[in-house]
């Protein structure tokens, strides 16, 4: 049997803003497999970031895929923009939309892959009707809004039940669906996220927060893949 290893998507929130278009080559130089772009409105989560403008900005200077996390309510009008803006993964709050199926169909007919985000106290029963439109589940491991906090540990049995859901609705003939986990994920704790079910991990300050001079992103990249050890192949289906 072969394996694969997880992904990871350094989120440039830890980024060094007024050198952006550096630092998201120097990831993708580091081996990330997904750049992650943390969208705040100073309403569904209290702080405030980046827009389109700025995933536009990025867009040319990487190939690998922009995973855009909408943390804004409300959700709809964003995604065309998003989607225009070179987003190849939109992932959105399914409480901060009015008609989550209606909103997954909107991310997948711009050409996006498309997931909804489960708060620590949000239930994974938000699934449960949505399953054939879901390319993408990201389970929080921290109360969305600021890098640098720390892991929720009950993160870990709700992986292990989302994993479930995805391998039973795999083995029923639907279609694969990655799961990924964001907040607080170090070199430290990755091995027993990706053993509880995750294949894609975000990672900020963990990342950025290593110098990349002497190659830092790089070095701590390295780390957290090996960390994580090999996932098995159904746990890592190929990039959108
Ligand atoms: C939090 C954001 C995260 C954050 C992760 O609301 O969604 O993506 O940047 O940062 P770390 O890895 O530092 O917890
Ligand atoms: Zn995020």
């Amino acid at each position: 049997m072969t394996f694969n290893t997880v992904r990871i998507s350094p989120s440039i929130l830890s980024a060094d803003f007024a050198r952006l278009g550096e630092e998201v080559r120097a990831i993708e130089a580091a081996g990330a497999a997904l750049v992650h772009f943390d969208v705040m409105d100073n309403h569904y989560v209290p702080n405030l970031t980046i827009g389109p403008l700025v995933c536009e900005a990025i867009r040319p200077h990487v190939q690998i895929p922009i995973d855009v996390h909408l943390m804004v309510e409300p959700v709809d009008a964003l995604i065309p923009l998003f989607a225009k803006a070179g987003a190849n993964i939109i992932t959105f709050h399914p409480e901060a939309s009015r008609h989550v199926d209606r909103t997954l169909q909107l991310i997948r007919d711009l050409g996006c892959k498309a997931g909804i985000v489960l708060n620590p106290a949000t239930p994974l029963d938000w699934m449960d009707h949505v399953m054939d439109r879901l390319d993408i589940v990201l389970l929080m491991s921290v109360n969305p809004g600021f890098g640098g906090q720390k892991f929720i540990p009950s993160t870990l049995p709700k992986l292990r039940a989302a994993r479930a859901r995805i391998q039973a609705h795999e083995a029923a003939g639907g279609q694969p669906i990655w799961l990924e986990v964001d907040g607080g994920v170090k070199t430290d704790n990755i091995a027993e996220i990706v053993a509880a079910g995750a294949d894609t991990c975000v990672a900020g300050s963990a990342v950025f927060g290593a110098p990349d001079a002497d190659g830092g992103y790089r070095t701590v990249m390295q780390q957290l893949i090996s960390a994580a050890g090999p996932i098995a192949p159904r746990a890592a289906p190929s990039l959108p």
